[in-house]
């Protein structure tokens, strides 16, 4: 079996900000009631013109530049998503045609907020096995589009963006040691978006008017303990199967959902929070596209170094939850 590495990583911003003190203007809520609960400050938004593969497409350019490689190169796309362009075609098809990857095969990854992770692992499978040499994985999101911006529990999480690596060969001992996925169906209901599927369509003026098509959190208190929980287990199993601590570990690069959620991480793990990249005060929850931001940022601002071991995680809808070790 072949080795398989990151060897470029890019991100993408949508640039119009909506900050704490802007919601407060059309919803029942405070900047400082946002911050303590949540750590978050502010979000991006899309554009209306803008669809997920507009994202995408830049991340994919960075990360294909970082890689010294042309879309053209590219033999793999893989793309989680839950808010792609359209259901059919799938968002990487889109994105296919906007990068000019004529010699790529793409698809669609859905594992919500874990959807990274699961995608990453999928790519990786091909290029291990011979099937491709090369795979652009990214993960890209407009949550604002699926939201009741009076749900105020809700709305104020979650903001929209785009991060994406290019995989390959590369050599022994480095790249991805293990991955770890979980699902557990049971508890779906927690993080729903119930409208818009088979269940609910053809989409009608009654499931609009019970906004069926926007993303339901009823069990977000729920799915906060479990978070908690899945995040730190992941972690053991990713250590207790290379056999390495978390002294070895340069940084952990998790899912940003909520920065209760990784203090309560860092606690049941025993690790100070600089253990712990976090971007989540600029950015909210952008779903499956917080992990590879988060490790387009670490790779820039130096945190991640050649050779260092690295740790992603993350937990979402579905439920789903997973893990990737990887030796920079
Ligand atoms: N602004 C001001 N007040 C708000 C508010 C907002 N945006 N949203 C809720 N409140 C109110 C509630 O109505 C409640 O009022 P009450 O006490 O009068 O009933 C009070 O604040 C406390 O609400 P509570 O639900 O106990 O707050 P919390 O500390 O549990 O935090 C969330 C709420 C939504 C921030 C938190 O549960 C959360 O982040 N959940 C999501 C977990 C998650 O992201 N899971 C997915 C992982 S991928």
């Amino acid at each position: 079996m072949k080795r398989v590495g990151i060897i470029g990583t890019g991100s993408y911003l949508p640039e119009k900000v909506l900050s704490n003190f802007e919601m407060e203007k059309f919803l029942d809520t405070s900047d400082e009631w946002i911050m303590t609960r949540t750590g978050i400050r502010e979000r991006r938004v899309a554009k209306a013109s803008e669809a997920a593969s507009d994202l995408a497409q830049v991340a994919c350019k960075r990360a294909l530049a970082a890689a010294g490689m042309t879309a053209e190169a590219i033999e793999l796309i893989v793309m989680a998503t839950i808010t792609p362009d359209t259901h059919c075609p799938a968002g990487a098809n889109w994105l296919e045609a906007k990068l000019g990857a004529k010699h790529a095969v793409s698809f669609d990854v859905t594992a919500a907020c874990t959807g990274f992770i699961f995608a990453l692992s999928v790519a990786e499978q091909y290029i291990k096995t011979g099937v491709y040499r090369n795979a652009l994985v990214v993960a890209s999101e407009i949550m604002t589009r699926t939201l009741d911006w009076t749900d105020r529990e809700t709305c104020i999480l979650w903001g929209d963006g785009a991060g994406a690596v290019v995989i390959a060969e590369v050599e022994d001992g480095k790249g991805i040691l293990s991955t770890h996925l979980h699902s557990d169906g049971a508890g779906g209901d927690n993080l729903l978006m119930p409208g818009g599927g088979s269940k609910t369509t053809p989409i009608s003026y009654k499931s609009v008017d019970k906004k069926l098509h926007t993303l339901n959190m009823i069990g977000a208190n729920q799915s906060f303990k479990v978070a908690v929980k899945r995040f730190a287990e992941v972690c053991e199993e990713a250590l207790a199967h290379n056999n390495v601590t978390l002294d070895d570990i340069k940084i952990i690069v998790p899912h940003q959902a909520n920065l209760r959620i990784l203090q309560g991480v860092a606690k049941r793990l025993d690790v100070p929070m600089d253990k712990i990249y976090v971007n989540i005060e600029r950015y909210g929850n952008i779903s499956s596209a917080t992990v590879p931001i988060a490790l387009d940022e670490a790779v820039k601002d130096g945190t991640i170094q050649p050779g260092d071991l690295v740790l992603l995680a993350a937990f979402g809808g579905g439920l789903t939850w997973g893990s990737s070790l990887i030796r920079w």
